[in-house]
């Protein structure tokens, strides 16, 4: 089963398809996390890359669609993924329908979140990451604050700010979606397996009520 988050930058795509990752044991794969295991260990792959994300620009497609692809291949996801930020411009998304249709797979559905706008730039920087690329815990320091302060709950390592968590950047980001990566909504509406939740502090709990119904609904599709 290939699952897509899909959503603005801060809707919660990383936090709802980690739940979803345990509900229905399909590993995620998140460009966004792959690009930045790259910048800390600063491989050839992580110094590109962090001239684009710095900026709160998008990687190149090409660069990107071939990370997804070499990922694809790997044992772990052979049962299925969560594609957690991939794709986000329709020539990544007509790349994606190539590289599966050789492999005999499509894409099942995919999860758009939506949040208000003031509620995404509040939850973006009071966000905090642990540091350590095999955990990579989401923690927000109103919401979701960890037990000790600067500490992982789940692996005691130090939790830090993303390099392009601040006003000025998550504005681009927020802009580059509207123009860049939005249209993809009607691309998949139109394919018929669209799926729009919001996700909002008014509505559900850090979207643990949406990951419980997709997992719900997956779960019984596959019976
Ligand atoms: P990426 O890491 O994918 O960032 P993004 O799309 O900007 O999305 P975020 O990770 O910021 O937000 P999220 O939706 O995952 O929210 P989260 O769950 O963390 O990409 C980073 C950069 O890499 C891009 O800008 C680009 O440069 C590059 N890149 C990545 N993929 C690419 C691609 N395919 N092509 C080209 N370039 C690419 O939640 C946010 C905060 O809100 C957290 O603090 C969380 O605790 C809190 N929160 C979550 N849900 C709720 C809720 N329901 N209520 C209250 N708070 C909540
Ligand atoms: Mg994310």
């Amino acid at each position: 089963m290939i699952i897509i988050m899909l959503g603005a930058p801060g809707t919660g795509k990383g936090t709802v398809a980690s739940m979803l990752e345990k509900n229905i044991g399909i590993k995620q794969i998140s460009t966004g996390d792959i690009f930045r295991k790259n910048m800390q260990e600063k491989t050839e792959l992580g110094k590109i890359a962090e001239k684009y994300i710095s900026k709160g620009n998008l990687v190149p497609d090409d660069i990107t669609i071939q990370i997804v692809k070499d990922r694809l291949e790997q044992k772990d996801v052979q049962n299925g993924a969560i594609l957690d930020g991939f794709p986000r411009t329709i020539e990544q998304a007509k790349a994606l329908d190539k590289i599966l249709e050789e492999k005999s797979k499509k894409v099942d559905m995919v999860l758009n979140l939506t949040t208000p706008e003031d509620e995404i730039i509040e939850r973006i920087v009071n966000r905090r990451i642990c540091s350590n690329p095999e955990c990579k815990t989401i923690y927000n320091l109103v919401m979701n604050p960890p037990k000790q302060e600067g500490i992982c709950d789940k692996c005691g390592s130090k939790i830090v700010q993303r390099k392009d968590d601040n006003e000025e950047t998550i504005k681009s980001r927020i802009k580059l979606y509207m123009e860049q990566t939005s249209p993809l909504i009607k691309y998949y509406e139109e394919k018929g397996i669209l799926r729009t939740e919001e996700v909002s502090i008014k509505i559900n709990h850090l979207g643990k009520d949406v990951a419980e119904e997709v997992a719900k609904d997956i779960n019984n599709i596959a019976k």
